[in-house]
C-alpha cells in the first residue's frame, strides 16, 4: 500500500489560492451541487474551527478532508474525498486518521459525521474506523437524499 504525506492547510500560506482551486475543482466533480462546498470553502476555511488535511501528487491535490470542533466536547469530519484515479490505495483511510488524530488532541468526547447511506466506500470507511450509526435524517442532502448521522465516543478519563 502507497504510504501517502498528509499536509495541513495554513491559512497564511502563500499557496493557499491555488490549493482552494485545486480542492473546489476535487469537489465539483465528485459532489452534487446540493452536497458541494465549492462556493464556500474559501469561508468555511477561514473560521477559527475549522481545518483541512490534504494530500498532493506533483501539485495536483489528490484528497482531502476537513474537521470542525464547534465546542470543547465535540468534533465533526465535514468532508472526505479522494480524486478517482487515486482511490483504493488507502489514502481515505490515512486522510480519515489524520483528521481524527487533529480532533483527537483537542480532548474531544465524541466525533461525527454525516453521510448518505447510497455512498457505499465512505460507509464501510467510516465503519471500519468504529464508527456507529446514531440516526437516519430524512431529506438532509435534498429532499429525496437521506444521510445517518455517525459517531465515535471517547473516554477522556
Ligand atoms: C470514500 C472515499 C474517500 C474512500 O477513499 P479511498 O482512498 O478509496 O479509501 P481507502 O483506499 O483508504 O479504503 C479504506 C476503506 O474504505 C472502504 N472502501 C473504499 N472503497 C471502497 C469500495 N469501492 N467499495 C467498498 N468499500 C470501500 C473499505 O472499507 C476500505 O478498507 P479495505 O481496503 O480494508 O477494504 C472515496 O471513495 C471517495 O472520495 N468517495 C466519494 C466522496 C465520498 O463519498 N465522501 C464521503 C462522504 S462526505
Amino acid at each position: 500500500m502507497a504510504s501517502w504525506v498528509i499536509m495541513e492547510l495554513d491559512r497564511n500560506s502563500s499557496n493557499w489560492t491555488k490549493l482552494i482551486e485545486g480542492i473546489v475543482r476535487l469537489e465539483k466533480k465528485i459532489f452534487p451541487k446540493h452536497e458541494s462546498l465549492a462556493r464556500s470553502f474559501d469561508e468555511e476555511l477561514k473560521k477559527k474551527n475549522n481545518g483541512l488535511l490534504y494530500s498532493e501528487v506533483d501539485g495536483e491535490v489528490t484528497g482531502y478532508v476537513m474537521y470542525s470542533w464547534p465546542s470543547s466536547l465535540c468534533a465533526s469530519i465535514t468532508k472526505l474525498a479522494v480524486k478517482e484515479n487515486y482511490r483504493r490505495q488507502g489514502l481515505g483511510e490515512a486522510l480519515l486518521k489524520a483528521a481524527i488524530q487533529k480532533c483527537r488532541t483537542r480532548n474531544v468526547h465524541r466525533i461525527s459525521l454525516h453521510v448518505d447511506p447510497l455512498r457505499t466506500p465512505a460507509m464501510n470507511l467510516y465503519k471500519k474506523f468504529g464508527f456507529q450509526v446514531d440516526n437516519l435524517i430524512e431529506g438532509y442532502y435534498s429532499s429525496d437524499r437521506n444521510a445517518f448521522r455517525m459517531y465515535m465516543d471517547f473516554d477522556t478519563n
